[in-house]
């Protein structure tokens, strides 16, 4: 039986066994997806693992996106540019690092028809996804893309690892047309004070985070007339670009994929 697993720290939360092993079931393959919490310490072992083949493939989330860059012998050209692998998988024995979450945010907001195209967005937050999404935002020709961040030197850090972006301090509001909260704050269902009276009513609130499925974020943008989404089409599409390259089947995104991540 072929094995893969997902690690991070902390991992609990973790909902990829629960759709993947939905996935390989529905598609009769002999695998089995299980979450590991491991240390830093911990990842070498693992690879060692990994590299004897005992272990098919892996997805990799917070803190370790970039810890396991050195453990792997090639990149994908979005994981390099980014510096961040979330699947790894082999090709011709070679431990390979790919970013899935780029492609999982542009299928998201693909399915959802919005345009990013001439677009000016605003992401809150300089965490591990930020890279991946100005990435992908890049690829869509946003025109603008802005990071505000509370620690300011990582917004730096970001604008001196793309260098088309722009930085405004915490608290900031520049004019825009989406708004991206890829803070962890709503996690824990704080609240991100924003300026609301400069606002207005024909823009777009995305939340990275899709449980809780509305942060206060979003319930803000709702409640002044915007568009809003949260992150679970990212999520299940990330998940989705994982298991096409791991099984070469593009699993189904049905209405049961989409409720069997409500249940938790
Ligand atoms: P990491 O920073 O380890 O990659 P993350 O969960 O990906 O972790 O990112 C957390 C993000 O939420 C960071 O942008 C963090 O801001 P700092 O860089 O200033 O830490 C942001 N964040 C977390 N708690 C916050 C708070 N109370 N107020 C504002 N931003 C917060």
């Amino acid at each position: 039986m072929k094995k893969y697993f997902v690690i991070g720290n902390p991992i609990n939360h973790s909902l990829s066994p629960k759709l993947h092993n939905y996935w390989l079931k529905q598609n009769s393959i002999n695998a089995v997806y299980e979450k590991i919490k491991l240390e830093k310490n911990e990842i070498e072992n693992f690879f060692l693992k990994i590299k004897k083949q005992e272990i098919n493939g892996c997805n990799v989330t917070v803190p370790f996106k970039k810890t396991v860059i050195p453990f792997l012998d090639r990149l994908s050209l979005e994981a390099e540019q980014t510096q961040s692998v979330n699947t790894i998988c082999f090709h011709n024995g070679n431990l390979v690092g790919h970013n899935t979450d780029i492609s999982g945010f542009q299928k998201a907001i693909n399915s959802l028809n919005y345009k990013i195209k001439n677009k000016k967005i605003l992401i809150l937050g300089a965490g591990g996804v930020v890279p991946s999404l100005i990435f992908a935002l890049s690829k869509m020709e946003a025109s603008e893309i802005t990071i505000s961040n509370r620690t300011s030197n990582k917004a730096q850090d970001l604008k001196n690892q793309f260098n088309k972006i722009n930085t405004v301090s915490w608290g900031e509001l520049p004019d825009f047309d989406m708004i991206i909260n890829a803070t962890s704050l709503g996690l824990n269902n704080e609240t991100i004070n924003l300026n609301t009276l400069k606002i207005g009513t024909d823009k777009f609130f995305y939340d990275v985070i899709y449980n809780p499925k509305e942060t206060n974020f979003l319930k803000l943008g709702k409640k002044l007339g915007n568009q809003t989404e949260n992150g679970k089409l990212m999520f299940i599409y990330q998940a989705f670009e994982a298991f096409k390259l791991w099984h070469n089947i593009e699993p189904n995104i049905n209405n049961k994929v989409l409720d069997l991540l409500d249940d938790d």
